[in-house]
């Protein structure tokens, strides 16, 4: 078996493009939905992903501002911005480019932030609503998987789905979606004891575990769906994801490439749930 590639650049093209639309008939209303993005320090990878952030904004057509902080910045200060931003009916969507600076708690900060301005869905009020299986902001990365399979129509409810890696992130967060559409699923992790019995008995495998060609085609089975999340750099400069990708098509039946696999659907996803606060804001969702 040859696994179909699904290209999540192609899906978010085709999403942005209706967002786009959307965004028009909003503004024809004088709403505008609007993401502030706020990035602390020089960190090139983050600043990569924040400017590919602003940019898919731009063409959907959402405001977006940028506040640049120094890496010198407090806790204090960082939460009193946010303060302000909550306050800020203009402001929809704010999103605090994580990791952050070794001396500000990531916690108090993801707290701080407005549970309806939350559009990373990493505030535990909307952690809660997503587990207990209410309408709410999802993760981006997570919403961008469920998003991928759907457009694929591969069925989920029954399917064994494993998810190797257990980040707040990505890997909890997708467990519970695959849940809510009634998976039955698996956690794999460090401390997992021989892994491969499980990723081999997957027919969802979800690797997200940071680590370059960590699963190969002999750790999944025929047939199975593989959704890598990884973004790893080679030697070479290239970009690589955590599966080996020519082993795993051998076997897979769907299969997500890096690049242009899982990465373009996040930003897609932010967009989505800015434009989706912006309507939940003016009561026309
Ligand atoms: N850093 C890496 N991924 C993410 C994400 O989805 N949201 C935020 N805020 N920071 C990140």
């Amino acid at each position: 078996m040859t696994g179909e590639i699904i290209y999540g650049n192609e899906l978010a093209a085709n999403l942005r493009e209706e967002m786009k639309q959307e965004v028009e008939q909003l503004k024809q209303k004088n709403i505008t939905p609007s993401l502030t993005v706020i990035l602390i320090g020089d960190d090139p990878a983050s600043q990569s992903y924040v400017r590919g952030k602003q940019k898919a904004s731009d063409k959907v057509g959402v405001d977006s501002e940028l506040i640049l902080l120094p890496e010198s910045t407090t806790q204090q200060e960082l939460v009193d911005r946010i303060t302000k931003l909550n306050q800020d009916e203009s402001v929809h969507g704010i999103l605090v480019q994580l990791p952050l600076p070794n001396h500000i708690d990531e916690q108090v900060i993801i707290e701080t932030i407005d549970p309806n301005k939350d559009v990373d869905g990493f505030h535990p009020v909307n952690i809660g609503r997503m587990m207990t299986g209410k309408d709410t902001f999802y993760p981006c990365t997570p919403y961008g998987i469920i998003t991928m399979l759907k457009s694929k129509n591969i069925e989920i409810a029954g399917k064994h789905a494993v998810i190797v890696g257990r980040s707040n992130i990505v890997g909890k967060p997708v467990g519970q979606l695959l849940l809510n559409e009634n998976a039955t699923v698996t956690y794999c992790h460090s401390k997992t004891k021989d892994m491969k019995q499980y990723t081999r008995d997957a027919d969802i495998v979800i690797v997200a575990v940071g680590k370059m060609h960590f699963i190969t085609g002999d750790d999944i089975k025929d047939g199975a769906v593989v959704i890598d999340v990884g973004i790893n750099r080679k030697e070479d400069g290239k970009l690589t994801g955590d599966v080996e990708f020519e082993s795993a098509q051998q076997k897979a039946s769907y299969i997500t490439p890096v690049p242009k696999g899982v990465g373009p659907m996040t930003i897609t996803m932010l967009l989505h749930n800015t434009i989706k606060s912006a309507k939940k804001y003016h009561d026309i969702l």
